[in-house]
């Protein structure tokens, strides 16, 4: 596995300190971020993050990142990696400032790092499956009045912890309703439940973060003809699914194994929306 580092114009060692003490994504979680998978050298779908980076940016207050300097970097970076796939995440912090909560007149921090990582997207043809999917619900829940919906902010812990809650339990991924008792999304992933021929996702004010894997697969699923699109779903159907899938960058579409230790099985909706994306992702790296 190799790791590269963008910071200031210069492409670094994993190890090498770029960052100050002071600066606010370190010391208050004030930054924001995105996550896109690399097949063959290519960041995939990086016009999509690099946009959504910049609406996470406008949603708390930070001025954009420059959108040029950012593709050429991620460009630079993706080509650089070794092996067929990886995962590269770009940082934008509120920069170094005065200690505590108030901002005091900073200057950005943007930070780009990459790795060498086996994803199970189903358009890498040397991607490596993941060995499962075991979903498992955590007992805290998204606000979806929070000011953060919706923001891939770096103030990330909830999700951390969820994560772990998870793995703790025998689990890949969390599984996060919200305060009204409706699903959700995972702790780094969203969402989908298959039921009755139908492949649903919960909609934006659930709380859920705008993936651009859901937003794909939603796309493709319709221009495909495929009955894919967004419901309201109580936890409790979530629960009692036969059918689950999860979407994430470094996932693409995979079907949940797992459901809180019930076994699951692929569902026929599901299979056809991995085909279809693969097929749409092996035509168009950006789309
Ligand atoms: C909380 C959360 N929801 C959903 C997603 C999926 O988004 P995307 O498909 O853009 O990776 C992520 C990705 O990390 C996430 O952190």
């Amino acid at each position: 596995m190799s790791t590269l580092v963008w910071f200031d114009d210069e492409v670094r060692p994993a190890d090498e300190p770029v960052v100050t003490a002071l600066d606010r994504g370190l010391l208050v979680g004030d930054g924001v971020f995105d996550t896109c998978v690399v097949i063959d050298g290519r960041p995939f779908a990086l016009r999509r993050h690099v946009a959504r980076l910049a609406r996470s940016a406008e949603r708390v207050g930070l001025p954009a990142p420059p959108a040029d300097v950012v593709t050429r970097a991620a460009l630079d970076l993706a080509a650089r990696l070794d092996g067929p796939t990886g995962r590269l995440r770009i940082t934008w912090t509120a920069g170094p400032a005065e200690g505590g909560p108030a901002r005091t007149g900073t200057t950005p921090t943007l930070l780009l790092t990459a790795e060498t990582h086996p994803v199970a997207h189903p358009s890498a043809a040397s991607a490596q499956a993941p060995v499962r999917t075991a979903l498992v619900t955590v007992p805290w829940v998204r606000n979806e009045r929070s000011p953060l919906v919706g923001v891939k902010s770096t103030s990330y812990a909830e999700n951390v912890l969820a994560i772990e809650y998870a793995r703790r339990h025998g689990g890949t991924e969390a599984v996060l309703a919200n305060t009204r008792d409706e699903l959700c999304e995972g702790g780094a992933s969203n969402l989908f439940l298959e039921t009755d021929g139908e492949l649903l996702t919960p909609p934006l004010d659930s709380g859920c973060l705008a993936g651009v894997t859901r937003e794909l697969v939603l796309e493709w699923g319709a221009a495909a003809g495929l009955p894919v699109r967004e419901a309201t779903v109580p936890l409790a159907d979530f629960r009692a699914a036969d059918h689950a899938a999860v979407t994430s960058a470094t996932r693409g579409i995979v079907a949940a194994d797992i459901l809180d230790g019930r076994k699951l099985r692929p569902g026929p909706v599901t299979l056809e929306m991995q085909r279809v994306f693969a097929e749409r992702v092996a035509q168009d790296l950006d789309p």
